[in-house]
């Protein structure tokens, strides 16, 4: 550890997108949870979404279950609305982010509030510790207006969610992951230099413009995804204007059983969520 508290973290593996589609025909690219990279514990999934054409997004995500993590959506254009089964109701507008703990389970629909224009942004899956699996659900949602945007160099503004930078926190307490999630601008010739818990499971998804990445600047560009090695800073340099999420948070190292909207332990606690489901006990 005394080693690690110096580093400076370089990226150990690149990941492209795949293209698929999900929910009721959502056109999407999927970084984590796919065959090159199932997960990054804490992390399940990772899928970027964006697109003008209303085919690739009108028909939504209607009304499914989740049980056992958390969905972390944030938006950069367009408008969603979220329902659920506990009579919850949200519009999730551009800059806006809901980091919802499904724990025991929760049955919502996620749906485009708009017939054309720029639909963007992200969804981010965060596992829960065992003991956490089965707690009440909880929202946390917050505006554009609500996510400090700090200037962290000359250049280069961060979106702070999750974590801290500086003295700043971001609005969102994540419990045992302890997660770190900023959106980070950098304008072409900038350098940033931040910090991040030491022992965080970390990546970088670049979505505008190419970064060099870590210690040894490693070229990411849109639509790609860098691993991290562990390290107390991480290095961002901007050749040209980029655009990132950067992401850290605690693995759990838990046995992960997952099936679909369900993950959990054991595949007895699976068996379990879907015998819930089906019997309306979600
Ligand atoms: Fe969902």
């Amino acid at each position: 550890m005394p080693d690690l508290l110096r580093k400076s973290r370089r990226v150990v593996g690149t990941v492209n997108g795949q293209a698929t589609s999900d929910g009721a025909g959502v056109q999407l690219s999927r970084v984590i949870g796919q065959p090159a990279l199932p997960d990054l514990d804490p992390f399940l999934l990772l899928d970027a979404f964006g697109s003008d054409d209303p085919g690739a997004y009108i028909a939504g995500f209607p009304s499914h279950p989740h049980r056992g993590f958390e969905t972390v959506t944030y938006m950069l254009a367009g408008r969603v609305r979220h329902r659920d089964n506990a009579g919850n109701e949200g519009l999730l507008g551009p800059g806006s982010v809901q980091w919802m703990t499904a724990g025991r389970g929760i049955v919502h629909s996620e749906m485009p509030e708009q017939e054309n224009g720029l639909l963007s942004g992200f969804q981010l899956w965060v596992n829960l510790p065992a003991r956490d699996k089965m707690m009440a659900p909880r929202y946390q949602e917050f505006s554009a207006s609500e996510i400090p945007r700090i200037v962290v160099a000359p250049g280069v503004k961060a979106g702070l969610i999750a974590g801290g930078i500086g003295d700043i926190q971001g609005p969102v307490r994540s419990g045992a992951t302890d997660a770190f999630y900023a959106d980070f601008a950098l304008e072409a010739g900038s350098v940033a230099e931040i910090d991040l818990p030491v022992a965080h499971n970390a990546f970088v998804y670049v979505y505008r413009g190419t970064l060099l990445v870590g210690q040894e600047a490693t070229p990411i560009a849109a639509g790609s995804l860098g691993v991290l090695s562990l390290g107390a800073s991480l290095r961002l340099d901007a050749t040209e204007d980029a655009h990132a999420l950067v992401v850290a948070g605690a693995p759990l190292r838990e046995p992960v059983v997952r099936y679909g909207p369900f993950v959990m332990n054991t595949e007895a606690e699976i068996h379990q969520a879907a015998r819930d489901y089906q019997s309306g006990r979600l």
